[in-house]
């Protein structure tokens, strides 16, 4: 590889990088909010029907924790559906961690 198409590469990553979070947080629009609620506070319109639903606090998650997150979208658990034909592993994983985690951090207490 060239140097110029490194620096083409280091221009093209950063914004498809937030392209992609972008993307995390508008399929967490579409397809959680309504029961977890924009701000994961399980206060979607769905979020009381289903027995809140609540994001936890996901402040000091640890990694084991972040997997079972993950198992719990891709698979889905009790009222909640599985997302696993809609997101890879990946996907999910990034929704943890570049949605969930920031939502919860930011979460007013
Ligand atoms: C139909 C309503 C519904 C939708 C849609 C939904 N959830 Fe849930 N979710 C729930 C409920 C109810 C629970 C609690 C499940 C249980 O423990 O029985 C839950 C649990 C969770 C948990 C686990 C919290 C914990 O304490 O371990 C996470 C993380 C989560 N949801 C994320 C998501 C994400 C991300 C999406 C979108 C891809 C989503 N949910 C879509 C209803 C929903």
């Amino acid at each position: 590889m060239g140097t110029r198409s490194v620096a083409l590469l280091l221009v093209i990553l950063p914004a498809s990088l937030s392209a992609q979070v972008r993307d995390q947080r508008e399929f967490y629009r579409e397809r959680c909010a309504a029961c977890h609620g924009v701000e994961g506070s399980g206060r979607g319109s769905n979020g009381a029907r289903l027995g809140g639903g609540a994001i936890l606090d996901l402040r000091r998650m640890t990694r084991e924790e972040e997997a079972a997150l993950v198992a719990t979208i891709l698979r889905g658990r009790g009222a909640m559906p599985g997302f696993g034909r809609q997101l890879t592993e990946p996907e999910a994983r990034r929704l943890v961690s570049e949605v969930l985690r920031p939502m919860a951090t930011h979460k007013k207490r």
